[in-house]
């Protein structure tokens, strides 16, 4: 105590923080001038080394690396990446692949493994996998505020190890990490692609900020305050033009659907190297499937009509269940008795569990009880069968950016009734007349009349819908995507 005390005394308090400040501005101007000086000379250096190393290499095969620091995964992105991988290793056998992952726990095998087990993706050839320890640097977790900035400027640092542990001739980002492009390029002279599976950043987002409102991504102080708002309206602004910035370090550019691709061209402007591969999806089984011929007249059949969807909100069942209502009026009352609506799907929580009872207490509400049924987390080869004894699919979620059943439920030869909105409308469904292979709706009374028509169209023109739906869905089939991606890569591969 006494000793503070002299201390204050000694030196004037207000002397001590004069003598701070003046040291703070000449120590940080150092600082800034120190890294604008050594950031070109390290970039220059680092470029060097990397160009020495691949001219020694000479004529080596090519190498083709994949950044996907969650390889393990097993989801939809996943598909993607060893769909390419192995498209890749059966046309060019001679190419040498990589794959920089952060998953330290698995090994190689246990990696591939899953990958056959998931996927039942069998590679022709090895994949080396370059294991990178600074994954933690991307996950949002990390970065309570400035979330996007941290992860981008995180993505860097982990680039920058995937850099230095391995140089390929080939880049691609399958992850989304587009922050990654330009040192892959200008640092480690690659070619590079990447494969888009959402923008980081959406006009939406930016929409959502300009006016005020409160979401996931805009708090409600932030929202409140017209000059918070100014503030993170530029932070976002800044953000969208380096994002752009990067993306267009791609020499060539993948995106996995319409509604992507609509958002890159409006960030990246680049759409003459933007090309649309449809992510692959397992549409073989279902295809398999016979397509139901079901008379409308045979008074003792039910025409039973499905729903896929897990309860969540967005799926919008409250819709369906009111265009059932809405039905019901349009049709005579033997036919009506004869149709039956399920529900599949599956409940993460405890919160869908109870908007499935929710659900069934609408059902009661507006009496159709006795023409719907849920049925919950069943296993695969029930809903198969759910599929194969149905005549109609239903869809009723807005602004879908795909719609995977949708197209699952085409393949199984069942006649869609979609949303008139996102990916339905987009990719999916063809309404004009000749080339019909689904129908969309966007009001209940809508989809009440809809359903109401296909229940009463003939044999004939309802196989015509069921056969175009079918050949359609082809376009979205695991061949398609192989075909579609090594065309897109090939100016890339060739002449390395
Ligand atoms: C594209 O990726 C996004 C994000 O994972 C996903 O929501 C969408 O369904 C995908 N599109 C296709 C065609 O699979």
């Amino acid at each position: 105590m006494l000793g503070i005390t002299c201390f204050c005394n000694m030196f004037d308090i207000f002397g001590l923080l004069s003598l701070i400040s003046s040291l703070v501005i000449p120590v940080s101007v150092c600082i800034i001038a120190g890294l604008v000086v050594l950031t070109p000379v390290f970039i220059c250096a680092a470029r060097n080394h990397f160009k020495n190393k691949k001219k020694s290499c000479g004529e080596h095969a090519s190498t083709v690396a994949f950044f996907h620091p969650y390889c393990n995964m097993g989801g939809g992105g996943e598909r993607v990446l060893w769909c390419a991988i192995r498209a890749i290793q059966t046309r060019h056998p001679a190419v040498k692949i990589a794959v920089y992952t952060g998953d330290l726990e698995s090994s190689p095998d246990e990696i591939l493994n899953r990958v056959n087990q998931r996927f039942n993706i069998i590679l022709p050839n090895p994949v080396e996998f370059i294991y990178l320890r600074r994954r933690q640097w991307v996950e949002a977790k990390m970065y309570p505020y400035f979330t996007l900035l941290g992860q981008s400027l995180g993505s860097i640092i982990l680039g920058l190890e995937a850099l230095f542990s391995f140089l390929p001739d080939v880049y691609v980002d399958s992850m989304g990490y587009a922050f990654t492009l330009p040192l892959f390029k200008y640092i480690g002279c690659c070619r590079t692609a990447c494969y888009v599976h959402y923008p980081t950043i959406t006009s939406d987002m930016l929409h959502r900020v300009s006016q005020r409102t409160v979401a996931h991504n805009n708090r409600r102080l932030v929202a409140r305050s017209p000059f918070l708002t100014a503030g993170k309206l530029l932070y976002y602004r800044i953000f969208s033009m380096a994002y752009s910035w990067a993306g267009r370090c791609a020499d060539c550019v993948m995106v996995n659907s319409s509604w992507t691709e609509d958002h890159i061209n409006d960030l990246w402007k680049c759409p003459l190297k933007t090309h649309r591969i449809y992510p692959p999806c397992d549409v073989n089984d279902l295809k398999k499937l016979p397509i139901l011929k079901q008379d409308a007249n045979k008074k003792d059949k039910l025409l039973k009509i499905v729903s896929v969807g897990q309860f969540r909100p967005e799926k919008d069942h409250p819709l369906q269940l009111r265009s059932m209502y809405e039905l019901r009026q349009l049709l005579p009352e033997d036919l009506w008795e004869r149709v039956r609506l399920t529900f599949v799907g599956s409940c993460r929580d405890a919160e869908d569990e109870q908007r499935m009872r929710d659900m069934s207490d609408l059902c009661k509400h507006l009496s159709l009880e006795n023409n719907v049924e849920f049925k919950v987390n069943i296993p695969y080869e029930e809903l198969r069968q759910e599929l194969k004894e149905s005549v109609i699919g239903l869809h009723a979620m807005w602004n879908e950016h795909f719609g995977i059943g949708v197209v699952e439920c085409m393949a199984a030869g069942l006649i869609m009734v979609a949303h008139r909105s996102g990916g339905p409308r987009m990719d999916i469904v063809e309404e004009a007349e000749g080339s019909r292979n689904g129908f969309l709706a966007e009001s209940e009374m809508e989809y009440a009349q809809t359903i109401a028509a296909i229940l009463q169209l003939s044999a004939s023109s309802r196989e015509n819908i069921c056969t175009a739906a079918r050949a359609s869905v082809d376009r979205f089939s695991v061949a398609e995507f192989e075909t579609g991606f090594l065309r897109t890569m090939q100016p890339l591969l060739s002449n390395s």
